[in-house]
């Protein structure tokens, strides 16, 4: 029993004479849009008609009744064969939701961060960020996984545009070292979930030493979201297939605004250049379309290559962090042996897997990293190993590197991250289906990893 004296707090009817238990609002969103979340150490008493709660040490608590802000729609299939197939198209309209939110009419950032009552945070509770921001000395970005390869996005951005120190860790190295940290550093935290446990424990760690911590997460209820100084929703929806893909994209979007924030706040961007930049943002939503249009171009590409037992992806600049998104992708649905460097790096070892049965994506826009990226594919190409450019309209002469070519639509080089990813996730999508696996639960992964 809870209690003995029955003070617990009774929350009388839960749903319609039922209640469920589960991990994640998603298991019951179709049962009941009304969710409680126990704290740590809660112990809960729940029948059909009531529930009873108390803490660790046996007092009766209250534990807010939210209302789930979310649409059966989110969680239905549609027309779509898998839930991941069905997030990558999706996010044409993530990006357009997310600018309507965070940017005005005029095109100024509006970022919103929703405060932590309970925290002393700088950031207040006004809807803008901006002025809370001039005093950010430096910044940490901390995450796991595809939100990793976020932050080492959003690391170019906060440095090239905001002109900000910003450094990354993945979460389950920064737990356990002892990092240098000022009153001027922000720790940024990512994550798709809001609960992995090794991010979570980085917030607290730099929460211990009194750095002020903004999470963008996409639960907007999760543990990361409240012990946070500051959360800022990703607004990408419900993600159910466990390969990140639509939160990925709304992770850049958002980091990327935040960035024209924090460029406003130390004075590096006029509002006009500012509202620059967001108009160039406003054509990545149909440019992505675009991009989506040419999955014929990537099942062709896939039928050839998906029997492939080990692929290599390879970038440069801002293309870095998507060539490791790219293996991350085909790894975890496809379970081939895919691996990402930066193409610089390939000369020193790695090259020596080049053989006639690996083939090589080379991510090659048309952007400053063009003619490197065009001599590391003559290097492989002299090894015969076999290339896939995705490369970008303008890009000329490509045919003479290979003939297996995806090519995206033109935007600014610090965006191209977000249309260079799309036929790289339809291609492991494609792969992945080719080799009948199990596309949205594949095998020994977990949608949240809320252990070490
Ligand atoms: C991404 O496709 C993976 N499912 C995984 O790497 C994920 O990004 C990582 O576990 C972090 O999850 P989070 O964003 O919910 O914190």
């Amino acid at each position: 029993t809870l209690n003995t004296n029955g003070s617990a707090t009774f929350y009388g009817p839960l749903g319609e004479n039922e209640a469920f238990v589960a991990s994640d609002p998603s298991a019951v969103v179709q049962n009941s849009r009304r969710i409680i979340y126990l704290k740590d150490g809660d112990l809960a008493a729940i029948r059909a008609s009531d529930c009873r709660i108390v803490n660790g040490q046996g007092e009766p608590v209250e534990r807010p009744v939210v209302a789930l802000k979310t649409d059966a729609a989110d969680y239905s299939l549609g027309d779509y064969p898998h839930y991941m197939l069905k997030e990558i198209f999706e996010q044409p309209d993530v990006v357009q939701r997310i600018m309507t939110a965070a940017v005005s009419e005029d095109s100024t950032v509006i970022l919103r961060a929703k405060r932590n009552s309970n925290r002393s945070g700088r950031f207040g509770t006004d809807p803008a960020l901006d002025e809370r921001l001039e005093g950010v000395g430096r910044i940490i970005l901390i995450a796991c996984g595809t939100s990793w390869h976020a932050a080492l996005v959003a690391k170019r951005w906060f440095e090239e545009i905001a002109g900000v120190p910003t450094e990354v860790d993945i979460a389950s190295e920064y737990r356990y070292r002892n990092p240098i940290l000022s009153g001027d550093t922000l720790c940024v935290v990512i994550s798709q979930s809001g609960e992995t446990a090794d991010t979570l424990e980085g917030l607290r760690r730099a929460r211990a030493s009194f750095v002020q911590a903004l999470a963008f997460v996409n639960v907007e209820t999760s543990t990361i979201a409240r012990e946070s100084d500051g959360a800022i929703p990703l607004l990408a929806g419900p993600e159910i297939g466990v390969a990140s893909t639509k939160a990925y994209i709304a992770q850049l979007t958002n980091l990327f605004l935040f960035s024209i924030n924090l460029a406003r706040a130390k004075n590096r961007l006029s509002i006009d250049d500012a509202a620059d930049w967001v108009r160039c943002f406003r054509d990545i939503g149909p440019a992505m379309t675009t991009a989506l249009a040419r999955r014929p171009d990537v099942v062709s590409i896939a039928n050839r290559f998906g029997g492939s037992n080990n692929i290599i992806f390879l970038g440069r600049g801002y293309q870095v962090p998507t060539a490791m998104e790219a293996a991350l992708k085909l790894k975890e649905i496809s379970y081939i042996h895919a691996t990402a460097y930066p193409a610089g790096e390939f000369k020193h070892g790695p090259i020596a897997l080049i053989d006639i049965q690996t083939p090589t994506v080379a991510i090659i826009p048309n952007d400053s990293t063009f003619s490197r990226m065009a001599s590391n594919v003559q290097e492989i190409k002299a090894r015969k190993g076999p290339v896939i450019l995705v490369t970008t309209d303008s890009a000329q002469d490509v045919e003479d590197l290979s003939p297996h070519i995806i090519r995206v639509p033109d935007v600014a080089e610090p965006l191209l991250p977000l249309l260079t990813i799309i036929p790289l996730q339809l291609f492991a999508y494609e792969v992945a289906v080719l080799r009948d696996c199990e596309v949205d639960r594949p095998r020994n992964l977990a949608k949240s990893v809320t252990v070490e």
